[in-house]
């Protein structure tokens, strides 16, 4: 199969790469490097598959139509490239706004106009249903909980766009989404949870498991917001590609397509952030040394995917344990930042 990957330079844009390349298909990456740790994923996938990331800024109509008519055999197209910071969408919301929504929008008119039977999947995001507030919480002493629902929290939740970021993604899922019922497009969006795994250059205020790890890993001194309640399903990155894998197969006829689904490691699988500090230190011994201030405006205090649909329509469903996570990205950020 032939598959073109947008944002092919980030982190999940190299770990779908590498893993396709080694299941034997045929990938075309783009990205514009815009993200600082984009240049080392290019170093990595050139030296251990041989794959170039050529350049492409989502953003200009022209381009993107030039790269799609010289790959009008792609089979799926996995549209990665993205503005991923919410800080950075509210410092700079016409960057956030040209990337995620007209980005998103360029990407589907080329799919319409160049390869219009491939599969389209769109990485969107669990932001898209807001702050959360007025949902009912408990608290223990590590977390808060979800008091209505105990298998996490299904599709069927109103949208509420709050933000730049969520406001992006939120018009480029609905585009997404819309292009299959208009067009006809086998589009799918992904509302993804906190996804986690090597080759993630994260920031303060993205990639918060990785992030945190790095921490442990240099024993630096971080600051938190909030209480350190707040609980995220993690999905390992592994389990994210065989959810890309499943979609690539689908029938054409699927009931998938022109869907949107919640892709995140479940109840099972989630953590509070003083939850996750605790495995680092009991399993790496690390320190985890912080202080707590303000918690973030806006923040939602718990996200907990329901995979239900995803299992039922998709036939996927996560499998990586958090502990097998962790090795592997702990044994990827002592590589990277151990001193
Ligand atoms: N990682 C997560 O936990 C998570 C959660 C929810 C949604 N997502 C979404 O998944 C997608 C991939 O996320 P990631 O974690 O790999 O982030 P990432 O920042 O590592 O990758 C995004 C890539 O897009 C590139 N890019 C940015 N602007 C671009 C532009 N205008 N044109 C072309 N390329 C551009 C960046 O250089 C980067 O390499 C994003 O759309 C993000 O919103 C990620």
């Amino acid at each position: 199969m032939k598959w073109l990957i947008t944002g092919g330079a980030g982190f999940i844009g190299a770990n779908a790469a590498k893993r396709l390349a080694e299941h034997g298909h045929h990938c075309v990456l783009a990205d514009n490097f815009h993200r600082p740790g984009a240049k080392f994923n290019r170093k990595f996938l050139s030296a251990t598959c041989n794959l170039p990331v050529h350049y492409l800024d989502v953003r200009y109509s022209d381009q993107v139509d030039d790269f799609f008519a010289a790959h009008p055999d792609t089979d799926v197209v996995l549209h990665l490239a993205g503005q991923v910071s919410l800080v950075a969408s509210i410092e700079n919301p016409r960057y956030d706004f040209d990337t995620n929504a007209l980005g998103t929008f360029n990407i589907l008119e080329a799919s319409r106009c160049f390869a219009p039977s491939a599969r389209v999947i769109y990485s969107s995001t669990n932001k898209v249903y807001g702050d959360l507030f007025s949902l009912l919480y408990g608290e223990s002493e590590t977390r808060y909980t979800l008091l209505d629902y105990p298998q996490g929290l299904p599709e069927t939740l109103p949208i509420e766009l709050h933000g730049g970021y969520s406001c992006s993604k939120g018009a480029a899922d609905q585009y997404v989404r819309d292009y299959r019922h208009v067009y006809g497009l086998k589009t799918v969006s992904l509302r993804q949870s906190s996804i986690y795994g090597g080759n993630q250059y994260a920031s303060e205020d993205q990639g918060w498991v990785a992030y945190f790890v790095q921490m442990g890993v240099e024993n630096s001194p971080y600051k938190i917001s909030g209480t350190g309640k707040q609980v995220r399903d993690l999905l390992h990155i592994n389990d994210l590609f065989t959810c890309f894998e499943k979609i690539a197969v689908l029938p054409d006829d699927s009931p998938a397509f022109g869907e949107a689904f919640n892709i995140g490691g479940g109840p099972s699988l989630s953590l509070s952030l003083l939850e996750l500090f605790d495995v680092l230190r009991a399993r790496y011994g690390f320190t985890m040394t912080y202080t707590a201030g303000p918690p973030r405006v806006g923040d939602q205090k718990v996200f907990i995917a329901d995979v239900s649909k995803a299992e039922r329509l998709l036939g996927w469903k996560p499998e990586v344990s958090i502990p097998e996570g962790l090795d592997e990205l702990v044994t990827w950020s002592r590589r990277q930042w151990g001193r």
